[in-house]
């Protein structure tokens, strides 16, 4: 089996993607990169933001285009759109063999195969034969927020935290097989529990496996963000100097009215003390402009709270209405212009802030872990996650921790010389 993946969306779809692949390989299938060499054209959806459902669609549309001069080619929608709406893709795309919706990802790789009577031929998988130096792993899924904006408690269901057990001995088959960095994914990691463990005591755990350099995760809420972890990423060095904190919006009014049950007072409280515990930290957010009844007043609010507190890196969005959503129950009386207006304003002053950042990056020296050589050229990540690119290609480099200094720095990218 040939299969093209796609994958729209979150962190968390790349995940879910990435675990396809590798229980693929292991069943002897090969990736490929273009629908001419595929047998299975799989495509991971996303519906957090309308856009990500348009962009779905009109690959939908191409897709159906190529299947009727190549009617062979298999297609498979899976992740949250199919869950949402599974039964309109398949009326509207005839072209479609087979969805699976967000809730059932963890039977897709079975169910694909058996579109190629393969799940018979190796019942028995070993999921873990990639070698990649980064990887991540789902420590929980859903999500019980309800922010008013959101529909992921609708497509992705209630929160369950997974087995620490299971997540350690899955962390731990991957550092076997190559991983040095492992990301904990979740949508709100910072209430993971399971039986009396917490978030921080999972990393905790997670840090006593050997071989395993760096630990980074995704993503936090301000509402639970604990001291106790801010400790372990203050004392515990394997976890990476880096935390994405949902910032959304820095009117009380509009964060009251999202749903996100803090403050803006907490959450600069929260970036104060990241701030003076590790001070190092790189802190990136996501912000939403436009959200119904965000006035000039409040959206000047974010615009200063962006300046104050310069984040290494930001996520802007312009509001659009969700089905099932509270908010989709509000006049949505932001203009599209003006929504427009604000996301541009808000992603200048970013790139400004950016090009300080980086600019008091030159000349200094980076830790950097080794993800990638390709022709002659070193991709490697900074603790507090930027990219940095190298001359070198010795192969004894990859998965290991080496020092670059920085020449040449670029809002998303670092160059330099390896020392
Ligand atoms: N409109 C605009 N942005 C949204 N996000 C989530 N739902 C919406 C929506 N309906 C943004 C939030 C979230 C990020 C993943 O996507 O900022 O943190
Ligand atoms: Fe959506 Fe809020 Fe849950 Fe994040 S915490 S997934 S924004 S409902």
């Amino acid at each position: 089996m040939n299969y093209l993946i796609e994958t729209i969306g979150c962190q968390m779809n790349m995940c879910e993607s990435d675990v396809l692949s590798s229980v693929f390989s292991a069943y002897g299938a090969s990736k490929v990169s273009s629908l001419s060499d595929a047998d299975v054209a799989i495509l991971n959806t996303c519906s957090v933001r309308a856009q990500a459902e348009q962009k779905a669609f009109s690959y939908l549309g191409r897709i159906k285009e190529f299947k009727q001069k190549n009617p062979d080619i298999k297609v498979v929608v899976i992740g949250c759109m199919a869950e949402r709406l599974g039964s309109k893709i398949k009326k509207r795309f005839n072209s479609v063999d087979l969805i699976i919706g967000a809730k059932d990802i963890d039977n897709a790789a079975l169910r694909i195969m058996d579109l190629f009577h393969m799940s018979d031929f190796a019942k028995k998988v070993n999921s873990e034969i990639k070698s990649e130096v980064t990887r991540y792993v789902t420590i929980m899924k859903g999500c019980d927020n309800y922010c008013s904006y959101c529909t992921v408690p609708f497509v992705r269901g209630k929160e369950i935290s997974v087995n620490f057990e299971k997540i350690v001995n899955k962390c731990s088959s991957m550092v076997k097989n190559g991983a040095r960095e492992i990301t904990l994914l979740g949508q709100n990691v910072n209430s993971y529990k399971y039986e009396d463990v917490n978030f921080a005591a999972l990393i905790k755990k997670v840090a006593t496996i050997e071989n395993l350099k760096r630990i980074r995760f995704m993503t936090n809420h301000p509402k639970d963000l604990s001291d106790d972890l801010i400790k372990i990423m203050a004392t515990e060095p394997k976890v990476c100097s880096h935390i994405h904190l949902p910032m959304q919006s820095a009117s009380d009014k509009i964060l009251k009215a999202m749903n996100r049950k803090y403050s803006h007072e907490h959450y600069l409280k929260l970036i104060k003390k990241l701030r003076a515990a590790i001070p190092a930290i790189s802190v990136t957010t996501d912000i939403i402009v436009g959200f119904p009844g965000e006035t000039d007043e409040d959206f000047e609010d974010t615009l200063e709270a962006v300046k104050t507190i310069k984040f290494d890196g930001l996520y802007v969005f312009k509001y659009s209405p969700r089905p099932n959503t509270k908010a989709s129950g509000m006049i949505d009386d932001v203009p599209l212009q003006e929504k427009k207006r604000r996301h541009a304003v808000i992603l200048e002053e970013a790139n400004k802030i950016s090009i300080e950042i980086v600019s008091e990056i030159i000349g200094s020296t980076q830790q950097v872990l080794v993800e990638k050589i390709k022709n002659g050229i070193i991709k490697a990540r900074t603790r507090g996650g930027r990219k940095v690119f190298a001359k070198g290609d010795k192969e004894e480099y990859l998965g290991k921790h080496i020092n670059v200094n920085i020449k040449e720095a670029k809002v998303n990218s670092l160059f330099g010389n390896i020392i």
